[in-house]
């Protein structure tokens, strides 16, 4: 059997960001159809193929639609292309959505199936690295109690999807670091983590001998003594601080530029309030790449824990 060709497609994303998921799709010359609960449907002019799905940075999976589950035959076609079934309950309902997929299932089909009012959607995807490999974009991570916060999940939902060029005993700058949940998942990781916020940290990571607190705002901390305060080489940096993209940007500039050749890389959560600001992501990944110098490659992505936010993750070469 050909693989299942479609001229219809579906993005499931953040539910209240369907609008901002319309306009992506359609800057992929792709005509939205209709969306509910984070779910949008779009036709395109000529069939497509598994492997002629666009990358949306706001659609955590993006699918040919195969139309209703009552039509369509998913165990044949699972078993005819050996592809894994991954199935959406909504939140909270962990049995049964299959498994997440390793790196050995780069490659792989992947059944998406989506209940929403109206009928149940079956999708079609190849997973690539890159792509999250779990069901409908979202591992469903429980924050741990010893984390002071649910951007606990920032880190953890974004080293799902890439691999964090950080291991035990590296050093992470920090910036926007109060309460200190991204804190708590670096710190897990084994990181030294020195971080930057004027607001209180959490007494459990103050009390960690690998945390330091810097309790200004970076826009005031002179990066070459920070560099100097730093306990090696700062590996990577992690910016969650509530400015606007282009303001954040410019509030670590001064950072990266004294760390950037030991750097390999950031994690940087951009809040944009608006989604009308959406189109100005390329500009915020040019400044980043800019900021880290030739070579520097940025994904953008949405994760579960994001609100009005998007992901950019920066790979430096080396
Ligand atoms: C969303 S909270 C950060 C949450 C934190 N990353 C966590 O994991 O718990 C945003 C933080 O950014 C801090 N902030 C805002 N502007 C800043 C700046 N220019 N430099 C450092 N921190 C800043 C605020 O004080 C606030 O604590």
């Amino acid at each position: 059997m050909q693989p299942p060709r479609s001229s219809f497609v579906f993005a499931l994303g953040q539910p209240g960001a369907e609008p901002a998921l319309r306009t992506e799709l359609m800057t992929r010359g792709l005509s939205p159809a209709f969306g509910i609960d984070g779910f949008v449907s779009a036709k395109s002019k000529v069939p497509l193929g598994m492997d002629d799905l666009p990358n949306l940075v706001l659609g955590r999976r993006v699918c040919l639609s195969l139309g209703k589950a009552q039509d369509v035959d998913v165990a044949a076609i699972a078993k005819d292309l050996g592809a894994v079934i991954h199935r959406e309950h909504g939140e909270g309902h962990k049995e049964g959505r299959g498994p997440a997929l390793t790196d050995a299932d780069d490659g792989r089909p992947v059944l998406t199936l989506v209940e929403r009012p109206g009928g149940s959607f079956v999708g079609l995807h190849r997973h690539r690295r890159g792509l999250s490999p779990d069901p409908c974009g979202d591992p469903q991570l429980e924050v741990p109690t010893t984390s002071p916060s649910r951007a606990w999940l920032k880190v953890e939902e974004a080293a799902r999807i890439v691999t964090l060029p950080i291991a035990a005993g590296d050093v992470v700058i920090e910036v926007g670091s109060s309460p200190g949940g991204q804190t708590r998942a670096l710190l897990d990781r084994g990181c030294t983590v020195v971080g930057i916020d004027p607001n209180a940290m959490d007494e459990g990571i103050l009390g960690d001998k690998r945390f330091r607190h810097v309790r200004e705002s970076a826009r005031h901390v002179d990066a070459k003594a920070l560099q100097t305060l730093l306990p090696g080489p700062a590996r990577f940096i992690v910016v969650d601080v509530n400015q606007r993209p282009m303001a954040a940007l410019s509030s670590v500039a001064s950072l990266i530029a004294a760390a950037r050749t030991d750097l390999r890389g950031g994690l940087f959560t951009l809040k944009l309030g608006d989604w009308s600001l959406l189109p100005e992501l390329p500009a915020w990944r040019a400044r980043i790449e800019g900021l880290f110098g030739p070579g520097t490659t940025t994904t953008a992505f949405q994760l579960p824990a994001n609100r009005v936010e998007v992901t950019v993750f920066a790979r430096r070469p080396g």
